[in-house]
C-alpha cells in the first residue's frame, strides 16, 4: 500500500476516534482496491474432468502480468521433503475479462494418478507459488464416503453463507466432494460476488472438489441480448467432464465415485429438457454403480409458495422411476423439503422407496413453505441447512443439519445384494419452529 494512503488512514482513523460524536459523513468512503487478481494464485479449486480414481483438476487465477503457469503435484509425505519429488505441468490459461482488469484463469490436470492416494499440490508461475495442498484419489472399487450437499447459497455470500459451508466441513471433514444445487451467487456475472463465494469456502476449495450445478442465476442477466447466457466466469473457473449433450458442456455431466454414479443436469435450459432426457437415460441405462444420485436446481416437487416445475417433473421423472433413481438434489425454492412420490404400486408398507426428493437452501434469503405440499414429509423454511450424504456398499445415510449444528432431518436407504430398497425414516422431534 502507497505511503501516502497508509498516512492517509492513520489520520483518517485518528480524527474518527477523536469525534466519535460527529455525524456520519454524507459521501461513502472510495472503496478499496480489490487485492485479487494478483501475482499470487487465488480462487484455487479442485474438480473433476475425468475419473475421480485416476485424475483431478484443479483452476485458480492470476493477473495478466503471469506468462506461464504450472502446477507441481507429488504424492504427499509427512516429511516435507516430498516436494523435491513434485513433477511439473503446464497449466491452460483463459484471458476473463473483469472490472479490474483482466483476469488469467490457469488449469491444470493431473492424469495417471492412483487410486485411494494422497497426493500433494501446488499452483504458480515457477516464482510465485501457492501453497501445498493434499487431496486424495477415489478408491476404484466400491468403498464408503461422505459427500456435502447444499442447496442455493447466492446472497450475503460473505457475511452468511460462509457460515453454512464452514459448518459442513467442520461436521463432515472428510468429505470426499462438496455438490452445489444451483445459484452459487446471485448475479452470475459478479466477479466481487464470485470472491465471496470463493473466500467463503477458502483453501477448503483446493482440497475437497467442488461439483456445482447451474443455477438460473448463473445466467446472465446483464447480457440482453441473449439472457440465457451462462456467465463468462462458470467455465474458466470449473474445470468439469464435458460429456454431456452438445452445447451443454460443464453444465451437464456425470462422474462415478466409489460405487455411487453422480449426474448433474441443467434444468435452466428450458428448451434443452428432452436431449438431456435423451442423454440422461444413456448415463442410467449403463450404470453399474450401486446408487445413483442426480443434481439439478430446479425442484421436481417444489416446496416454496405456488411454485411448481411441471415441464421438468415431465421431462426427467420418468427416467427416475424407471431406472431406480435413488435421491434427487435441488434447490431453487430458498427452503427445506424431503419426500417420496411412489411410483403405482408401491407403498410405504411395501418397504419399497421411489426415488427421494430433497430441496435445500445453505444461504440467507427465505422462502416461506406453500401450503398443501404434501408430497413432503419434512419441510422448513427459515433456516440454513447443509447435508452430509453417508454411502456405503448397503447403505445411503442422508442427514441435513441447520448452521448450528441441530439435526434436521435425516433417512436412510438400504439395498439389498437383489437390488430392492428399504427406506428408512429417521425425521428427528425438532425443537424451533421452522
Ligand atoms: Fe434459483
Amino acid at each position: 500500500m502507497p505511503v501516502r494512503r497508509v498516512l492517509h488512514g492513520v489520520l483518517l482513523c485518528s480524527l474518527v476516534v477523536g469525534a466519535l460524536s460527529m455525524a456520519v459523513p454524507a459521501q461513502a468512503p472510495a472503496p478499496v482496491p480489490p487485492a485479487d487478481p494478483g501475482r499470487r494464485p487465488s480462487r484455487v479449486v479442485l474438480t473433476w474432468r475425468d475419473d475421480p480414481a485416476r485424475t483431478q483438476a484443479v483452476t485458480w487465477r492470476t493477473d495478466a502480468l503471469v506468462d506461464e503457469a504450472f502446477a507441481e503435484l507429488a504424492e504427499a509425505s509427512a516429511n516435507p521433503g516430498f516436494a523435491a519429488l513434485a513433477r511439473r505441468s503446464p497449466a491452460r490459461t483463459t484471458a476473463v475479462p473483469v472490472p479490474s482488469g483482466t483476469a488469467y484463469y490457469h488449469e491444470a490436470r493431473f492424469s495417471a494418478l492412483r487410486p485411494d492416494t494422497m497426493y500433494a499440490y501446488r499452483v504458480g508461475d515457477g516464482a510465485t507459488w501457492s501453497e501445498w495442498f493434499h487431496f486424495r484419489t477415489a478408491a476404484a472399487e466400491p468403498a464408503p464416503f461422505s459427500f456435502i450437499y447444499v442447496g442455493d447459497a447466492q446472497n450475503d455470500l460473505r457475511s452468511l453463507w460462509s457460515r453454512a459451508i464452514r459448518a459442513a466441513i467442520l461436521d463432515a471433514p472428510r468429505s470426499r466432494f462438496v455438490l452445489h444445487a444451483g445459484d452459487l451467487v446471485n448475479v452470475g456475472e459478479s466477479d466481487d460476488e464470485w470472491g465471496e463465494w470463493f473466500g467463503a469456502g477458502s483453501w477448503i476449495n483446493g482440497m475437497i472438489p467442488q461439483v456445482p450445478a447451474v443455477g438460473n442465476h448463473e445466467f446472465g442477466r446483464l447480457n440482453r441480448e441473449d439472457p440465457r447466457q451462462l456467465t463468462t466466469l462458470w467455465r474458466p473457473q470449473f474445470a468439469l467432464p464435458e460429456d454431456g449433450p452438445e452445447g451443454l458442456a460443464e453444465t451437464v455431466y456425470s462422474f462415478d465415485y466409489q460405487g455411487v454414479r453422480v449426474i448433474v443436469l441443467n434444468s435452466v435450459a428450458e428448451t434443452r429438457l428432452a436431449d438431456q432426457a435423451a442423454w440422461l437415460e444413456s448415463r442410467l441405462k449403463d450404470n453399474r454403480n450401486r446408487w445413483t444420485v442426480v443434481a439439478f436446481h430446479h425442484p421436481v416437487f417444489s416446496v416454496a409458495g405456488e411454485r411448481d416445475n411441471p415441464t421438468i417433473r415431465n421431462a426427467w421423472k420418468p427416467l427416475f422411476d424407471k431406472y431406480g433413481v435413488d435421491v434427487v438434489l435441488t434447490g431453487h425454492d430458498h427452503s427445506y423439503g424431503r419426500g417420496q412420490n411412489l411410483t403405482e404400486g408401491v407403498n410405504r408398507r411395501d418397504e419399497e422407496t421411489g426415488t427421494v426428493y430433497v430441496v435445500s437452501v445453505s444461504g440467507p434469503k427465505m422462502y416461506e413453505v406453500g401450503k398443501a405440499r404434501s408430497w413432503a414429509t419434512r419441510t422448513g423454511a427459515n433456516v440454513q441447512l447443509y447435508q452430509v450424504v453417508n454411502v456405503s456398499p448397503q447403505s445411503l445415510r442422508f442427514e441435513s443439519r441447520t448452521v448450528t449444528g441441530q439435526l434436521f432431518d435425516a433417512f436412510e436407504i438400504t439395498k439389498a445384494r437383489n437390488g430392492r430398497r428399504r427406506f428408512i425414516d429417521r425425521k428427528p422431534e425438532l425443537s424451533g419452529t421452522y
